[in-house]
């Protein structure tokens, strides 16, 4: 009897497609499938989605069915189950059920193929189908293939970049035209880039994901998503920008991670960036990741993270490589994938600002505080026109260990004359 995967061989046979999740990214990949028509290596059989009478478009050929119900899909002779959801549940059940089933997958998830992808390209492997999520990081940029397929003849050692739209929005527009945080995220909702509810932007959890699964494609380093580093970019105000600027740098969402040590050191936060660098000059809701290697050196992948079309694009490039059988650009989870454990041990110069109630002896108190965890200033900064009651200024500090970084932090926190906890970012320095 001839198997699931060898029906994949028959180049005369057109894959037989069901998109689970017919939302931006979902309509916009039955689109490019519908407009590329017959000569597409795909034809599109199913649209699964909760209350379909809601969802049905008059653009839709009627040979397309749609349904919402799962056994529907699975029972049929679909040969790739598209799962672009989102969420946990039901989409991890519905993608293991679809694997179990004899179906290939292709998602554009990453809070599930962060969670939960190592497990699901073994169950992927043991059922001989294909799993890949190519648009789960930095949507259209095509790097998840660029680093697992381009740059595979490198040993790649660290992996950093933009990974979340929404903030690189937010910050850009806080820079440009010097808006509150508020401001600025209540325009990016209004342009429809943050969500109703932006934590997962903001807070860092998405860029989070994203990292985890760029750690495991570029650097073969598997760690427990929880356990990544994340900070929101709620605590910067438009007078950090202005002293970055002052600085010779930007504040861009940072997610950084590298192999030192048998360590992961692994985080998502905000970070002044130096204008020489490729992360600064990345604007609006645009994507970058540069990735190094010991041979190659650097190479940066950028372009639309987000958004319905670029979105589908990587998923259907997806389904693409995975027609070619065996050359799925992102198939498995590498096969030297070794677990480790994260770190957020850093060790790089910082940007301190306080808000404080003004009075004499302020930097004198605090200077102590840092000499006595041999932390050395680097420059003081601290622009005119604001009010003595909520004055703010920038302490730089050259590179210092985390640990002592954090206590110091503690320490200044309880003055008294502080308005609000101090703000402390890493500075990213081009490398020598
Ligand atoms: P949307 O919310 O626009 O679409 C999700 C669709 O799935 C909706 O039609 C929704 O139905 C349907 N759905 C959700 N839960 C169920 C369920 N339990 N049963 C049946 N249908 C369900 O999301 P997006 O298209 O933006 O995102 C889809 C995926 O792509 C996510 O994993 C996201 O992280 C990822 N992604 C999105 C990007 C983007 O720019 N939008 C970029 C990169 C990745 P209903 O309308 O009834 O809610
Ligand atoms: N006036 C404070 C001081 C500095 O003398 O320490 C606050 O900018």
């Amino acid at each position: 009897m001839e198997t699931r995967a060898e029906v994949t061989k028959d180049a005369n046979r057109r894959l037989r497609v069901a998109i689970a999740g017919f939302g931006t990214v979902g309509s916009a990949v039955a689109r490019i499938l519908i407009e590329q028509g017959a000569a597409s290596s795909f034809e599109l059989a199913y649209i699964l989605n909760r209350r379909i009478a809601k969802k049905r478009v008059d653009w839709m050929p009627g040979s397309v069915r749609w349904t919402d119900d799962i056994d529907e899909v699975l029972d049929s002779d679909v040969d790739v189950f598209v799962e672009l959801m989102g969420g946990l549940d039901p989409a991890g059940t519905w993608v293991r059920r679809a694997l179990a089933s004899g179906k290939s997958v292709v998602t554009a998830n990453k809070a599930l193929i962060a969670a939960e992808g190592v497990a699901l390209s073994e169950l992927a492997c043991r059922h001989r189908q294909h799993l890949a999520y190519g648009a789960s990081v930095a949507g259209g940029v095509p790097v998840l293939s660029g680093l697992q397929e381009g740059l595979a003849g490198d040993q790649l050692v660290r992996v950093s970049g933009i990974l979340n739209g929404t903030c690189n929005y937010i910050l850009t527009r806080m820079e440009d035209a010097g808006l509150s945080f508020a401001d600025a995220l209540l325009e990016a909702q209004r342009a429809g880039f943050a969500e109703a509810d932006p934590s997962a932007d903001v807070d860092g959890y998405d860029a989070r994901a994203k990292i985890t699964i760029l750690s495991r494609v570029a650097l073969g380093a598997d760690v427990d998503l929880e356990t990544v580093l994340c900070r929101s970019i709620r605590p910067i105000t438009a007078v950090d920008l202005r002293y970055a600027v002052e600085l010779g740098c930007t504040i861009r969402q940072i997610s950084h991670a590298e192999v030192k040590d048998n360590e992961l050191h692994i985080a998502v936060q905000p970070m002044l960036v130096e204008r020489a660098l490729p992360h600064a000059r990345v604007v609006g809701a645009q994507n970058i990741v540069v990735s190094t290697g010991r041979y190659g050196g650097e190479t940066t992948f950028s372009g639309n993270g987000a958004g319905g079309n670029p979105t589908a694009v990587a998923v259907v490039s997806d389904l693409v490589a995975l027609a070619r059988l065996g050359t799925t650009s992102s198939e498995s989870m590498s096969p030297a994938l070794k677990k480790m454990v994260a770190s957020s041990q850093f060790v790089m110069p910082h940007y301190t600002r306080y808000l404080v109630r003004d009075r004499p002896g302020i930097l004198a108190a605090i200077s102590q505080v840092l000499a006595t965890y041999a932390i050395n200033v680097d420059a003081v900064l601290q622009l005119p026109g604001h009010s003595r009651e909520a004055l703010p200024f920038a302490i730089t500090l050259e590179p210092s260990s985390q640990q002592a970084l954090d206590a110091a932090m503690a320490e200044i926190g309880k003055l008294h004359f502080l308005a609000q906890p101090p703000l402390c970012l890493p500075i990213l320095r081009k490398r020598a």
